[in-house]
């Protein structure tokens, strides 16, 4: 079988002049090296595509795959992560996780939690405002109460988010939304903060096959800017966070729950991460999900979940390649299908 392997090259968008912060998603020489060797062990055939750009050149010259292994992150719009998906839809390609619906949808934070509010999972309080004016038609301290929680609603790794995300009143909550609507030029989303413990749960699978295959909790060490998994914290992990495999029952029925009601209403499919939070009160509610979770074998959290439980980098890239294969020749619109 022909495996096309298609991503955004952190160091190809650095040479072109893309800052450090603005290829924070994208992905490194490395990932891409040990996700073509765990495919080539399998048995496939690799062939190293690249991003939109190179799959344009390659469609065109009239190259076709069985499937593409997709972790393309895109640059524009709030639909980037779907571009290169509902390129290959339009191609009749298969190939591996989301479709562009639930890219889109995950990638828009305040919409994915429209969604997954709607399927009764617990989400904190929440608004998403488009200019500081949207502001004063908010009823704060009745809706909502201080202290809230602000970063902007289209973003991942951690982008925008750090100790001032945390803001205690009207003016410090009016400083923050402003800041930035200007750095990133997108609706902000404010919602109640939550002080309690924060986890993320692994999924792999799709529909009724999708298993919680580990959960974590994430833990802030004394060096870490505060207990946020903020842009610094996790650049700097090492020194900073400490992964625990979550080993109480009872919660982790109730995480599964909440992350994989999450994971099937919004339609993900092959593999993805759920991030929780808990209240002062331990109540755990839905922050966010990833349907395409970073894939470096020793720093993203999706393989440490991994090597947490005993499931090799390889065979999370079976398990996930044989569920985006079993998609095939099925119909891409009956999720009851999928
Ligand atoms: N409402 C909240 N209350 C308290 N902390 C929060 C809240 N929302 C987010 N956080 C903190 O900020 C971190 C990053 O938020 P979030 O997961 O939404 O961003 P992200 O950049 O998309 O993350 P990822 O790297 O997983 O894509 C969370 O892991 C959590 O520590
Ligand atoms: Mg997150």
């Amino acid at each position: 079988m022909r495996i096309g392997l298609t991503y955004d090259l952190k160091r190809e968008y650095l040479e072109m002049g893309f800052s450090e912060e603005e290829t924070a998603e994208f992905d490194s020489d490395e990932t891409i090296y040990y996700l073509k060797e765990a495919l080539g062990s399998l048995g496939y055939e690799v062939v190293r595509i690249g991003n939109i750009y190179e799959l344009t050149k390659h469609l065109n010259n009239g190259e076709r795959w069985d499937l593409v292994f997709n972790i393309c992150e895109g640059l524009y719009g709030r639909s980037r992560e779907a571009q290169v998906p509902a390129l290959l839809e339009a191609y009749n390609i298969p190939y591996t996780f989301s479709d562009p619906l639930t890219l889109s949808l995950s990638l828009d934070k305040a919409m994915a939690k429209r969604i997954v509010r709607d399927a009764g999972v617990p989400t904190p309080e929440f608004f998403s405002i488009t200019s500081v004016k949207d502001l004063e038609e908010k009823n704060l301290g009745r809706d909502i109460n201080f202290p809230l929680f602000v970063k902007p609603a289209l973003e991942g790794t951690g982008k925008g988010i750090s100790t001032d995300s945390i803001v205690w009143d009207k003016d410090e909550l009016k400083k923050q939304c402003m800041k930035l609507l200007i750095k990133y030029r997108q609706p902000v989303l404010v919602e109640r903060y939550l002080p309690g413990k924060e986890f993320t749960a692994g999924i792999v699978g799709t529909g009724e096959d999708a298993q919680v295959i580990g959960i974590m909790e994430v833990k802030f060490l004394k060096n870490a800017e505060a207990s946020i998994y903020s842009y610094n914290n996790k650049k700097f992990y090492e020194d900073r966070v400490d992964y625990a495999l979550e080993k109480n029952k009872k919660l982790i029925n109730e995480i599964s729950k909440i992350a994989l009601s999450s994971y099937r209403v919004l339609g993900c499919r092959d593999a993805g991460r759920v991030d929780l939070k808990a209240d002062k009160d331990d109540r755990l509610y839905f922050i966010e999900i990833n349907p395409l979770a970073g894939l470096h074998p020793v720093h993203s959290d999706l393989p440490i979940i991994c090597s947490k439980v005993g499931i090799t980098y390889r065979e999370l890239i079976s398990e996930i390649v044989k569920s985006a294969w079993e998609r095939k020749g099925k119909s891409v619109h009956c999720l009851s299908l999928l």
